[in-house]
């Protein structure tokens, strides 16, 4: 593990989660907001498109995508368990050729990766601590659409994230959650030249996708 962030990471999203994502994920498909943003980017206009996953864990959306027809598919992610669950699901689907794997904090590697026709941060900005410099460097690598799941700002919302925070300093973890301005990130994403296409909501999330104007 060569980056701080990287390490912060693998405390929370290590093997034992990643295999028990990943069999729930095999059992039941994705969860409710990573279905949303899935519907929202709309699967059918997804044929022979490109696709950056930026920290998508198990790999839900890029399953989703190839199965539609992505025809390249880029995961960037923290945590190499996660990595090597979603590398081995797409084994599975047999579309594993059409993949490549990073292993990092996207923000490090941001310059060797491809730009892409979409990319989508599903539940991601809220894992880091500079939300403008996270949008504004994964808006740059979006072609046409980029796609964001992000927690609401309601108080059950910001209860369950400061009792997150604390089991993981209890637990002597450096890894925190954030709770970013949904207006700020909206700013931060038009000012990266894009408008909204699409939005959803849980009651925990909230699902939008843009397009670039
Ligand atoms: C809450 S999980 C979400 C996983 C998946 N997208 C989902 O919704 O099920 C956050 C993911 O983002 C990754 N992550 C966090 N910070 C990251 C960063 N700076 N660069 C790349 N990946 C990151 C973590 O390793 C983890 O896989």
């Amino acid at each position: 593990m060569t980056c701080a962030h990287c390490a912060d990471a693998e405390q929370l999203f290590n093997r034992r989660r990643a295999r028990r994502e990943l069999r729930s994920y095999r059992r039941k498909g994705p969860g409710r907001s990573t279905r949303l943003l899935i519907e929202a980017l709309g699967t059918a206009q997804t044929a022979g498109r490109s696709l950056l996953d930026i920290g998508g864990g198990v790999g839900a959306i890029q399953h989703a995508l190839a199965e539609a027809g992505a025809s390249e598919i880029t995961s960037a992610d923290a945590s190499q368990a996660y990595v090597d669950a979603s590398r081995s699901e797409a084994e599975r689907r047999g579309y594993r050729e059409r993949a490549r794997y990073h292993v990092g904090d996207f923000i490090e590697m941001a310059e060797e990766l491809p730009v892409a026709d979409i990319v989508t941060l599903d539940r991601v900005l809220c894992c880091y601590p500079d939300m403008p410099h996270l949008v504004e460097a994964s808006a740059a690598k979006a072609g046409r659409l980029y796609g964001l799941v992000f927690p609401r700002r309601r108080w059950p919302v910001r209860a369950a994230f400061r009792l997150l925070n604390l089991l993981e300093a209890l637990r002597r973890h450096s890894f925190r959650v954030f709770l970013h301005d949904p207006d700020e990130i909206e700013l931060a994403v038009r000012a990266a030249g894009f408008e909204r296409a699409n939005r959803a909501t849980t009651f925990v999330w909230q699902v939008a996708v843009y397009a670039r104007i």
